[in-house]
């Protein structure tokens, strides 16, 4: 099925009008894994007049996207969604060498992204319009009415992370998509291999020519270029608050979805079922190797019980695997590239440097950073506030629970946060008080299930993405008032 994507073997190229597409420069970027410098494949270097064709072919596709009836394109989508399925394990292992995801990870995140698809497709298909009659407003009779039905917005500019570039490009394209809108898809560069594969089983599941297009090259040479693009009806971003917000700044009368990064707390208090938050600890903060936005960034533990669970933390640690994900099946992953642990690195240094307790872990071998926890973080480290997106996590102890608020609220990000505890009234007062997108009760922060809303606060994201909420997002409401004259 995949045959045309690559010019060779390891040459790939755009998906562009329904056709695979070289660049016209010449100019490629070589993707080496993360795992041991190889070659995974090269992808084409798009100058600013190719990103800039592509999208005028998106525009013009659109009227003819708009036209297919809803039924229609959810039938498409849920193909995608069963052609993924039966790819799954293939893309996966293309998954394990470009961005470093140990396989079991990276075949579930295949298998959610059909179910992602197939969930969008059928929420789109009992997404309804409403009629509005006037005389609920003060000085109006039943002689006027409003017929709301949605409409698509036009173009969609998808840009996903290197982190899951199969579902975090699937989660923009099927709603955007089934709301009728096209797409032009720009991967992360380490992650643009594997978004190719997946612009490719929707091609195969028979989208229009141009209703899904994809543009590769780096951000920092056709970023700005894109965003800022007459054509661009809509911005779907997901990545760093960094890069997130100089799309809001340079952008204007463009309306933006973002998940960018977080800071999330797990908040244990004393009467937390330990094992529980251990357990949810361990996979919140280490899978994938931290680089998760979800991911547990920092524990605020009661004073009392912090002893206890740093052990039992300290105990599950030792036996998490560290290696390469291509020959086997690890925990701990290579980091994305070594200017990401560089930056982990420094992290842990300047903890250390200012008397924070090494637990375990602060070893780093090339690009792997060993699975690190550290006990009094005190509030002037960097590693209290800062975002690692590696296997390195922070304990800060806390006296009761406004501190942990307190404490929690003081970070620039407000994506999620988690409580430990089993008294409800204690979980509902803190969920109550915390600046985030979503409070979770004796649970890891975590995105899914996905058709629940998912958005950060503050410097964590804009809009809410999640299946119904995100074609909502990717739609408008359009109405058409009807005023029966009684005179005629
Ligand atoms: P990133 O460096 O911000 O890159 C994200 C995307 O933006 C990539 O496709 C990148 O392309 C592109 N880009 C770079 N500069 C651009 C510009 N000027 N204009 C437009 N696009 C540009 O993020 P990342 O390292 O891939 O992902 C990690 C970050 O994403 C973390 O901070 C994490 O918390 C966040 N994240 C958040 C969520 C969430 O749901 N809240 C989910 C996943 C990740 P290139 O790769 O070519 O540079
Ligand atoms: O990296 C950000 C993802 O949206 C997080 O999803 O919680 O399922 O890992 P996850």
């Amino acid at each position: 099925m995949f045959n045309n994507l690559c010019c060779d073997e390891k040459c790939y190229k755009n998906l562009i009008n329904g056709k695979w597409v070289g660049c016209t420069s010449g100019k490629t970027i070589e993707i080496k894994s993360p795992v041991d410098g190889s070659l995974v494949g090269s992808i084409p270097s798009m100058t600013k007049e190719e990103v800039d064709e592509t999208i005028r072919i998106a525009k013009e596709a659109q009227t003819k996207w708009r036209d297919v009836p809803i039924n229609e394109r959810a039938k498409i989508l849920h193909k995608a969604a069963v052609l993924l399925e039966e790819k799954a394990e293939e893309i996966a292992d293309i998954l394990v060498r470009e961005i470093a995801k140990d396989k079991k990870s990276a075949v579930a995140e295949v298998k959610r992204t059909a179910d992602y698809i197939k969930f969008t497709a059928d929420a789109a298909k009992s997404m309804e319009g409403e009629s509005i009659p006037a005389d609920s407003f003060p000085g109006f009779n039943r002689s006027k009415i409003s017929v709301v039905t949605r409409e698509p917005l036009g173009v969609v500019l998808a840009i996903s992370p290197f982190n899951y570039p199969i579902n975090l490009s699937a989660s923009k394209i099927a709603p955007a998509l089934v709301a009728g809108n096209t797409v032009v898809l720009k991967p992360a560069t380490q992650g643009s291999i594997s978004a190719l594969y997946l612009a490719r089983v929707f091609q195969e599941a028979g989208i229009i020519d141009g209703a899904l297009n994809t543009i590769t090259g780096r951000g920092s040479e056709i970023g700005d270029y894109s965003v800022t693009h007459d054509i661009v009806d809509f911005i779907n971003f997901t990545g760093s608050t960094e890069v997130g917000k100089r799309i809001s700044q340079i952008t204007s009368m463009k309306p933006l979805l973002m998940e960018l990064g977080g800071k999330d707390a797990a908040i244990i208090l004393e009467d937390a079922d330990l094992d529980l938050a251990v357990k949810n600890i361990i996979a919140g903060a280490y899978s994938y190797s931290g680089q998760r936005c979800t991911a547990v960034k920092r524990i605020l533990v009661m004073n009392s019980v912090a002893d206890k669970l740093i052990e039992k933390l300290k105990e599950k640690i030792k036996d998490l695997k560290v290696g390469n994900p291509i020959k086997e099946q690890v925990d701990i992953v290579p980091l994305i590239n070594s200017k990401a642990a560089d930056f982990v690195e420094s992290l842990i240094k300047e903890a250390e440097e200012k008397g924070a307790k090494l637990i375990i872990g602060g070893k780093r071998e090339n690009n792997i950073i060993y699975p690190t926890l550290f006990d009094n973080v005190s509030l002037d480290m960097r590693l209290a506030w800062e975002e690692p997106f590696g296997p390195v996590l922070p304990i800060i102890r806390i006296n009761n629970i406004d501190e942990a608020i307190e404490i929690s609220n003081r970070s620039e990000y407000g994506l999620q946060a988690s409580v430990f505890t089993n008294n409800i009234n204690s979980a509902f007062y803190i969920a109550d008080k915390l600046e985030v997108g979503t409070v979770q009760v004796n649970n890891k922060t975590e995105r899914g299930p996905d058709h629940f809303p998912f958005l950060g606060v503050k410097a964590s994201g804009i809009g809410t993405q999640g299946i119904r909420y995100s074609i909502e997002a990717m739609s408008r409401p359009k109405a058409v008032v009807i005023t029966i004259n009684k005179d005629i």
